[in-house]
């Protein structure tokens, strides 16, 4: 079980914002409709300011899906923290983001014999809801609750050898108040200035090696 962790006129590029010489965190900020955004949009905005922080805006990035597979692995490799944002939809992630992980982890690199890009970095999910709280529980219409959801989330980072950290989640993300959600966009930026320093990482245990058998994924996706 993971506990989620307790609870800024802006580029619009599609191309990862900062290019400075010493990136150590990778923002994948996937909404698929941005001008209908309220919470993503601020917390895409606060990333965008920092500096070390690499924000890539993945549904302006790649508006016809053909991710650059080579530059994403690239980033990825440079970077200590990946930082997946975005709204839930369906109970996971919206599907470009999906489709960068089909993509850009692949068998032989991120994960599989050979595959130790990733290792000993670090997988943060920053994700907002519809739902309230309280909908996410066995009497609500969500009927589970929200970690229930998380371990899509927590093995694939395992597979690659990554910490999982404690998710920051922001509920009813359309309704909240403006304090609510200012307080939230205020943690996020704050975590994201101040890591590696997090009280709870000393806390975390290391990644399990996990061995997937060749036979059990294509060896056509592998490194590319
Ligand atoms: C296609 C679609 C699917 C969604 N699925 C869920 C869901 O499974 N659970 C949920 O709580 N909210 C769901 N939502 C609501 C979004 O999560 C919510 O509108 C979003 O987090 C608000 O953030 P934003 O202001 O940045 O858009 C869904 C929204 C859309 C458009």
């Amino acid at each position: 079980m993971v506990a989620a962790m307790p609870t800024i006129p802006t580029p619009t590029s599609g191309a990862p914002s900062s290019e400075p010489d010493a990136d150590t965190i990778y923002v994948l900020a996937a909404h698929p409709h941005w001008r209908e955004s309220r919470a993503n949009r601020r917390l895409r905005d606060a990333a965008l300011r920092l500096p070390g922080v690499r924000v890539n805006d993945l549904y302006a990035s790649y508006p016809d899906y053909a991710i650059d597979v080579a530059a994403e692995q690239q980033r990825l490799a440079a970077a200590e923290l990946l930082v997946l944002m975005h709204p839930i939809q369906w109970y996971s992630m919206p599907s470009l983001q999906k489709l960068w992980m089909d993509e850009v982890l692949g068998y032989g690199w991120a994960y599989g014999p050979g595959g130790h890009a990733l290792r000993g970095k670090s997988l943060w999910l920053v994700a907002s809801t519809g739902g309230a709280q309280d909908s996410y529980h066995p009497a609500g219409y969500n009927r589970y609750f929200f970690d229930a959801f998380l371990p899509p989330y927590e093995q694939t980072a395992a597979l690659c050898g990554m910490r999982f950290l404690p998710p920051l989640l922001l509920h009813d993300a359309r309704r909240a108040p403006e304090s609510e959600l200012a307080a939230h966009v205020e943690v996020f930026a704050q975590r994201l200035g101040s890591y590696p320093d997090w009280p709870e990482l000393a806390e975390l245990e290391d990644c399990p090696e996990c061995m997937v058998p060749a036979g059990d994924r294509p060896q056509a996706q592998g490194a590319r």
